[in-house]
């Protein structure tokens, strides 16, 4: 039948696209090295630029400018997060108030960079078999704070990992400490009514009674979140776009 031998086609050319990904990705690790060796940064706008130009120029058929410039800005992409994923000796550690979207950004930034991922809240709540307010009503403010210290002490051992810490994190001066020497500390910083639009109150003891406790909360952090932080990223962008700033942010110096 004519469209499996279509698809048999298709396969060909996949097998030798598997080999050339393979070829390219091995070329991208050694320019890796040099870089590295070199003090260079992962990522060149301009050269990026040009070359996405010329390759989509190198396009016989003009229907597939827009389709090749994909691919080729794909391929691009995938080779800069794989020399970022090479390069990276420390964690990324991901700081900011409740609701600035810490979790959902770390999810998606270690799926960038094939690196773990750990939420020092979900690893308290798992360690503790209880919630967030179920400790708080437990073993109070300090006592959480105790459990958060002891988690983050634990978690900064590791290397080359995604953390992403709860918005209290700032205040103990110990905690900032021991993640920045293991880690490269990113602050999330969003407005603060939009986070006061859809957070989720129910999770967070802090605000039993209602969204106002969070702006005396983020008047109180907002100066600890920014002494602590290497980077500050907007977190008034959709999850991708934060995601694709911190990468940029992380690749514009050598790491
Ligand atoms: C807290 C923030 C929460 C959680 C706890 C205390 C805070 O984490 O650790 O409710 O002091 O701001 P998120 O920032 O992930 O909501």
């Amino acid at each position: 039948m004519e469209l499996n031998n279509l698809r048999t086609e298709i396969d060909n050319i996949d097998t030798k696209l598997v080999d050339l990904f393979e070829k390219r990705m091995q070329i991208s690790k050694s320019i890796c090295e040099y870089k590295k060796e070199n003090n260079l940064a992962i990522y060149n706008g301009a050269r990026e630029d040009d070359l996405l130009l010329k390759r989509t120029n190198l396009l016989a058929d003009t229907n597939l400018s827009t389709f090749g410039e994909r691919f080729f800005s794909g391929i691009m992409e995938i080779s800069r997060d794989y020399q970022t994923n090479l390069s990276l000796s420390k964690n990324i550690v991901l700081i900011g108030i409740m609701g600035c979207g810490k979790t959902e950004k770390g999810t998606q930034l270690s799926k960038r960079l094939n690196i773990p991922f750990f939420d020092v809240d979900i690893e308290i709540t798992q360690a503790q078999k209880m919630t967030i307010p179920e400790i708080f009503a437990k073993h109070g403010e300090d006592g959480f704070r105790k459990l958060e210290s002891e988690k983050i002490k634990e978690l900064s051992q590791k290397t080359r990992c995604i953390i992403s810490t709860g918005g209290g994190v700032v205040l103990n001066p110990n905690n900032m400490k021991v993640l920045k020497e293991h880690g490269i500390v990113i602050f999330l910083n969003r407005d603060i009514d939009a986070i006061a639009g859809d957070i989720d109150t129910s999770t967070r003891p802090l605000l039993a009674n209602g969204t106002d406790a969070l702006y005396k909360i983020y008047n109180e952090r907002l100066a600890l979140y920014q002494k602590w932080c290497d980077i500050e990223i907007s977190g008034n962008t959709t999850v991708s776009e934060a995601v694709e700033n911190i990468l940029c942010a992380l690749q514009k110096s050598p790491l």
